[in-house]
């Protein structure tokens, strides 16, 4: 493995729109944290990056739904977001923010180096304009009907119903989600960076050359550079953002995904004036810490623009990782399907590394996986309690006990012992190397391997009983039971660092190195040690329930809340209306379409005649209990053969918000054939 002089870590800068949640935590800060952690303590020169996202559209959209400047929004967020981070341990040298003016200086110069190269393509397209609200839209803020499947809730760029890719063009009957009104089609310039340019060299560098990046990191790159690349626009027509600093661009940003990443270089200026030998020295390590909806634009744009640049390193490794679930359900902000920091805190004071150990426990690392908080309670209480805690307490009580703190003599080991010894050193070599390679998971469990090695020692060993007879013996088992105890102080460091903080001050000693672990002689004879308190505390089923009961009621009122009401269609004449002929009517006879679920054949009287109709309703109405019914009906539609049914007309229903059919059907009973008008 090549040896660098030096490492960047880079955490995907969270957008300062709102509060950061476990998802975030388990995704891409625990990890970062526990390997910058990690590499301080191996003496490394390492520095920890990250900061606020601050610009982009759905910032401004906040700002302007909540009568707010966008300004104030990210002040607000970025206060939070940098506090979260801090109560959770989460150690970055300097948490930077895309306001600032060194960044604006920072992101500007490097879009002139760009230009000035001549790297750009400067194209005027038309895009889809809100008149009302006078503004550009993103395709995303775009809605209409799919015209593949008929969901009149699709996106510009993409029908979640069928999955298929969208452009804002093909919806059928688009509105803008910022006003509700009809995008006309306008006229702009734009700045597109060539990433076909750069896609033979971009299939080198990863496909050949990073063939040890994550396999879901890979594997989302080949498929991108499989499907071919295209110029992409690195400016937006919105007034929150970067200025493009060129002629003829009123009006016009830097595209938040141009500006963010640069915002790592920034964050480095700002941190230190040898900003320049982290991003210049190919003796550098770059590692970028992200989940996986942000691997195309580190893997692929990111690194197109520092080629197109020219003097920056790029990164050796990206470990992205998968997403996170909550009770198997995908965390949602705007849903509040969340746990938030803040609220965890307030919930569970004191315990930032009960959390940190849970989600670094099921981190989504290969692929996406669920928080439950009965998990976490069981890691609580059968783990961090019932080994960590339990091992740790025993060997600094009975210290206490026995020799009044006094860490007591080795004196002859015996081949249990010496193996015990020994497995300190392998353990600690196999956290090493599952941190070097980012898998989080296994260095944890085996970290956590070496209190359980601690844990068996001392109840095969027995010190309590053996104290009565062979004293001498007692002493050798509790100076290996407090090797083993130091050691974790080191060891865990990077997963538990408040708890591991606790238990250096409980053992009077200072933070050591990471090359110390292994050692069976850290702590001296005759060191005195202090009165420990807990590590853990058991978490009580009740406090459990109250987070599951927190989300039921939160799932609860979504459901109450989610009246799905489909956007208003285009204006139609009163001619138009006339030309449908709807009129009541009775259904005389109901039956199942055979070999379907959805379709009951139904005779119907008209008051003009008796037809038959086919409708998908067979999952709402038994046919017994439909017919007598008066109901409403499209008279005149053109008739269609169903399952080989003529059917003529159609039966009006109204579509509840959770998609159950339900007729609609004359207040007062009238004859059948009444016209509705
Ligand atoms: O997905 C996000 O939350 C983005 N704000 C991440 C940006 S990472 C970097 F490029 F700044
Ligand atoms: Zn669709």
């Amino acid at each position: 493995m090549k040896k660098f002089k030096r490492y960047l870590v880079t955490s995907a800068l969270p957008y300062a729109n709102g509060p950061i949640h476990i998802g975030h935590l388990a995704g891409v800060y625990v990890p970062s944290d526990i390997y910058t952690r990690y590499l301080r303590l191996k003496g490394e020169d390492v520095i920890s990056i990250c900061g606020s996202d601050e610009h982009g559209v759905p910032i401004t959209l906040k700002a302007r739904n909540e009568g707010v400047t966008p300004q104030e929004v990210v002040d607000r967020y970025h206060a939070v977001n940098k506090k979260a981070f801090e109560d959770f341990g989460i150690a970055f040298d300097i948490y930077s923010r895309t306001s600032n003016k060194i960044h604006y200086e920072t992101a500007s110069d490097f879009f002139l180096k760009l230009y000035n190269k001549g790297e750009f393509i400067e194209k005027s397209s038309e895009q889809y304009y809100d008149e009302e609200a006078g503004c550009f839209l993103a395709d995303r803020y775009i809605m209409g009907t799919c015209p593949h499947c008929g969901n009149e809730n699709a996106y510009g760029d993409q029908c979640e119903k069928c999955g298929t890719s969208l452009t804002p063009s093909d919806l059928i009957n688009p509105h803008s989600t910022v006003s509700g009104s009809k995008p006309v089609l306008r006229e702009t310039l734009h700045w597109y960076l060539p990433l076909d340019k750069y896609e033979s060299w971009l299939r080198k560098w990863i496909l050949e050359d990073h063939k040890e990046w994550k396999t879901n990191v890979y594997g989302q790159c080949k498929s991108w550079l499989d499907q071919g690349l295209q110029p992409r626009a690195v400016s937006r027509d919105l007034d929150w953002g970067v200025p493009v600093p060129v002629k003829n661009a009123a009006g016009k940003v830097l595209y938040v995904w141009f500006d963010a990443p640069i915002g790592y270089i920034s964050a480095t200026k700002e941190l230190t004036p040898q900003w320049e030998k982290y991003w210049k020295d190919k003796e550098t390590k770059m590692v970028h810490f992200i989940g996986k909806d942000n691997i195309v634009f580190h893997c692929i744009i990111f690194p197109a623009m520092l080629k197109a640049e020219g003097s920056f390193i790029l990164p050796e490794n990206v470990p992205a990782n998968e997403f996170l679930n909550l009770e198997n359900d995908k965390i949602s902000t705007s849903r509040n399907w969340a746990v938030w920091l803040h609220e965890y805190l307030i919930d569970f004071p004191g315990k930032q590394d009960v959390l940190r150990y849970a989600l670094c426990s099921s981190a989504p690392e290969t692929k996406d996986n669920d928080f439950t908080w009965k998990d976490f309670q069981a890691r609580n209480n059968n783990e961090l309690v019932a080994i960590l805690g339990n091992f740790v307490n025993r060997t600094l009580v009975l210290t206490n006990n026995y020799y009044d703190g006094k860490v007591p003599a080795r004196g002859k080991t015996d081949p249990n012992d010496n193996s015990v010894l020994n497995e300190i050193v392998r353990l600690k070599e196999n956290v090493e190397a599952s941190l070097e390679t980012f898998r989080f998971r296994e260095a944890l469990k085996e970290a956590m391997n070496l209190a359980r090695l601690g844990n068996k020692y001392l109840a095969d060993a027995e010190p309590w009983k053996v104290i009565k007879t062979d004293p001498d013996r007692v002493k050798t088992i509790m100076n290996i039971a407090l090797q083993i105890t130091a050691n974790l102080t080191i060891i865990l460091e990077p997963f538990l660092p408040f708890s591991m903080e606790k238990l250096r001050a409980w053992l009077n000693i200072s933070l050591m190195k990471w090359n110390d672990a292994g050692k069976t002689d850290l702590l001296k004879t005759g060191h005195i040690i202090n009165k420990p308190g807990l590590l853990f505390e058991k978490i009580e089923d009740t406090a459990i329930t109250r987070q599951i009961d927190k989300l039921l009621a939160t799932r609860k009122a979504n459901e109450a809340s989610a009246t799905k009401i489909v956007p208003g269609k285009e204006t139609v004449t009163f001619d138009d209306f006339t030309r449908l002929d709807i009129r009541t009517a009775t259904v005389l006879e109901a039956e199942k379409v055979p070999k379907t679920t959805k379709l009951l054949k139904l005779k119907i009287d008209t008051g003009l005649d008796i037809r038959t109709i086919v409708s998908g309703i067979a999952e709402y109405f038994e046919p017994e209990t439909i017919v007598g019914k008066q109901i409403s009906i499209v008279a005149n539609l053109e008739s269609r053969k169903i399952r080989g049914i003529e059917s003529k007309g159609m039966i009006l229903m109204a579509e509840d918000k959770d998609g159950r059919l339900v007729l609609v059907s004359p207040a007062d009973k009238v004859s059948n054939g009444s016209i509705i008008k």
